[in-house]
């Protein structure tokens, strides 16, 4: 008698037989876009270290064209940000009314309704003329420090002037303790009971923002963010930075970056399946996929959908990509390599 063999492959047959057992899909109303915004630019600037993405001035009609063509596709949502010309220590320019983000939100309201789903990153890096995501303070000895209840004050305040333009969601950055308590009850004292929070909550002191920080020159000019960004070396710690902002208040949670901490999403999710939970797919590993494709390593339409599929196998609900508007476009292609 043959020795009865087990077979998996029967799964694997046809593309049709494989897709009726996959677990993780992709779809372009669970991404979310970021869209950067540039300050007195009268036209949209190609990123040089983000290829594909631009600068839009707040109120042209490039930046409503570009939001309505992802609208088109399927693509919903979108998270703000900003390079501004004017810095300073507390990053006050973050809660002007007449900022980039401010404007570009009351544009998109305006133009577009409230449809689009606009997420506004509040973070003062930059607007800082140090680029750091909080306030310094000098010690009597000399050292400098970032102090983060000063820092939380002027959080509160951005908070209010970006739902006060009209945002969705505020998704604080900082990796300030305390941040999205400050914020929750900033925006309820002024009346913004249903502006929601997507809290960074697990962010990574990571060498993958590089291209980011080129994008709104908002590299630190002295020290580095480990004071207040995690320890890559540590996964556990994420579920208690979860916890935490979950009890302050957020709506949604966030592990950052997504590809090098697929272990910490899975963690996260099976802690707290009930919350959703973004996975951001920062810069670095964008830029990493782009030159993947571009040197012969590997089709980059296939490394792409392979990529975004294994962060939302790992536990991510909602992915922030750059990658949005391609996997967008191939979706509605009917394109699948697997
Ligand atoms: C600002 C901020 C950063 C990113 C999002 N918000 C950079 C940083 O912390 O230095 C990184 C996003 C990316 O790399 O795509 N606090």
């Amino acid at each position: 008698m043959r020795r009865p063999v087990y077979r998996p492959r029967r799964l694997r047959r046809s593309p049709h037989v494989r897709a009726l057992a996959a677990e993780a899909l992709l779809d372009p109303s669970h991404m979310i876009l970021p869209v950067f915004l540039g300050d007195g630019i009268k036209k949209p600037e190609p990123i040089d270290t983000l290829p594909g993405h631009h600068r839009y001035p707040p109120e042209s009609k490039e930046l409503v064209d570009y939001i309505a063509s992802a609208m088109d596709l399927g693509v919903k949502s979108f998270l703000l940000f900003a390079y501004s010309k004017v810095r300073d220590r507390i990053g006050s320019a973050a809660f002007s009314s007449g900022g980039p983000v401010q404007r570009a939100v009351r544009t998109i309201r305006r133009e577009l309704g409230w449809e689009p789903v606009v997420f506004t990153d509040l973070c003062i890096c930059s607007y800082t003329s140090h680029g750091h995501c909080g306030v310094p303070r000098e010690l009597p000895d000399g050292r400098v420090v970032i102090d983060n209840d000063e820092t939380l004050e002027v959080y509160a305040k951005i908070a209010v002037s970006q739902a006060e333009a009209g945002a969705d969601f505020i998704a604080p950055s900082g990796m300030m303790d305390g941040q999205v308590a400050a914020i929750r009850e900033a925006l309820d004292e002024a009346g913004f009971t249903d502006v929601g929070i997507m809290a960074y909550s697990a962010k990574y002191a990571s060498a993958f923002y590089g291209p980011f920080r080129g994008a709104l020159d908002s590299a630190p000019r002295f020290g580095d963010r480990r004071s207040y960004q995690m320890d890559p070396r540590r996964a556990r710690e994420a579920l208690r930075e979860v916890e935490l902002d979950i009890q302050e208040g957020a709506d949604i949670v966030m592990v950052k970056p997504a590809l090098a901490y697929l272990d910490v999403i899975r963690l996260v999710k099976d802690a707290f399946p009930w919350v959703p939970l973004a996975a951001y797919n920062v810069s670095g590993e964008y830029v990493m996929v782009k030159l993947a494709g571009s040197n012969g390593v590997a089709d980059y339409n296939t490394l792409m959908m392979e990529v975004l599929t294994a962060i939302r196998r790992a536990g991510a609900d909602i992915i922030i990509t750059y990658h949005a508007l391609e996997a967008a476009k191939l979706i509605r292609e009917g394109f699948n390599p697997f």
